[in-house]
């Protein structure tokens, strides 16, 4: 079975197409268009620049996904690659998935409403999909099973911990199968994504902040400065990220941003407070629910020492332990994702029933 994913929940406009044979899932295709630049300008995203800019990619990325998926090696014109992609549409794909939610309203409603117009004109049942799952979903792409295969790591058993680590989001979670899942906690303001980025900000960083002040951070010296990891010894598994930005700014109130070396320095002492608590309470949960697989997901699943930590930890501190992260390509916002979760875990629903859900959560 084939879909054909589509993913506009934040800046990026994203399509896929992904092929599930029994098991196995394989990406045939995954092009995203991100209007980063834009918002590179701006310090941070703008929800109605984001809109417009989506508004103008769409199709074309649509297209982009569906030639790229046949592996076509000829040249192709402009006029040939409409027809082309009307065709594979057509006569390849088994049904559209698509992000619903959560995300930006005028974001979401841009793929919501393109997703619902093919399904409609094509005649392909649509599967809706929650953009925080899609990120532990990523997981699941066979391509990162070859990855594992050099650690004799061949693909995820249940149960396991996921931990969802986005721009928006900041969420624990137990999977006990595909359907059966538990919320056990997340953050109570900011999202850890969110910290980089506003931090980013407070020291002239450039947006999004989290791989800027990774990069700082590996130029950093232990010690310098030492921010708390907010809530690190509560009982429960949630979060809160909004206190560090008010240290970090207290810092450097303190500083000349012009001062290279102090500003790595912080940077490090941001990343050590915010690893330390998601590793922290991700090797809790494990423990507490006699779990040895972990699961991580989201655009700061690409943070290197937050990769490190949590190996390292597990290791130590469980049984057999298992950590799994999506492929750098696949931490940030993708639309592959979304098919992967479409093919394993999605209802069919009808397209009458589907729209944009901006505060969707975990029900
Ligand atoms: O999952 P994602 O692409 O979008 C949302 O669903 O929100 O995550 C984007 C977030 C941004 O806050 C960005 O700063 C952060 O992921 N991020 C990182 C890294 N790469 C992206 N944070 C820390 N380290 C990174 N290497
Ligand atoms: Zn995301």
């Amino acid at each position: 079975m084939k879909v054909l994913a589509v993913e506009t929940s934040c800046d990026e406009t994203s399509s896929s197409v992904v092929e599930r044979k029994e098991n196995r899932i394989k990406v045939l295709s995954n092009t995203i268009s991100s209007s980063i630049k834009l918002h590179t300008q701006t310090g941070g995203i703008i929800p109605e620049n984001a809109a417009r800019e989506q508004l103008k990619f769409m199709l074309p990325v649509i297209m982009d996904s569906l030639i790229k998926s046949e592996n076509i090696k000829r040249p192709i014109s402009k006029k040939e690659k409409f027809f082309l992609a009307n065709k594979i549409l057509k006569e390849k794909v088994d049904a559209i998935a698509v992000t619903i939610g959560p995300g930006l309203i005028g974001s979401l409603l841009v793929g919501v409403e393109t997703a619902k117009t093919l399904s409609f004109a094509f005649n392909k049942p649509i599967i809706p999909v929650n953009h925080l799952l899609g990120h532990i979903y990523a997981n699941f792409i066979e391509n990162n099973w070859e990855f594992k295969i050099g650690n004799l790591k061949l693909g995820i058993d249940f149960p396991f911990i996921g931990l969802i680590v986005s721009g928006g989001h900041t969420d624990l979670l137990l999977f006990k199968s595909h359907k059966n899942f538990k919320w056990l906690g997340g953050t109570r303001d900011d999202a850890a994504g969110e910290a980089f980025d506003k931090i980013a900000r407070i020291l002239d960083l450039s947006y999004p902040g989290g791989p800027e002040i990774e990069r700082r951070a590996k130029l950093g010296e232990k010690g310098q400065f030492n921010f708390k990891s907010p809530m690190i010894d509560t009982e429960d598994f949630d979060f809160s990220f909004s206190g560090l930005k008010t240290e970090a700014l207290r810092e450097v109130k303190k500083i000349s941003k012009s001062e290279e070396q102090t500003v790595n320095n912080i940077s490090f002492a941001v990343q050590e407070a915010i690893v330390k608590v998601l590793v922290k309470k991700t090797i809790k949960a494990a423990k507490k629910f006699k779990i040895s697989t972990i699961v991580l997901g989201g655009g700061v699943s690409a943070n290197q020492a937050l990769r490190e930590r949590i190996n390292l930890d597990a290791k130590r501190y469980l049984l057999d332990a298992n950590v799994f992260f999506p492929e750098l390509k696949y931490t940030t916002d993708n639309a592959a994702m979304i098919g992967v979760y479409a093919l394993l875990s999605g209802k069919p629903t009808n397209w009458r029933l589907i729209k944009a859900e901006p505060e969707l959560y975990f029900n």
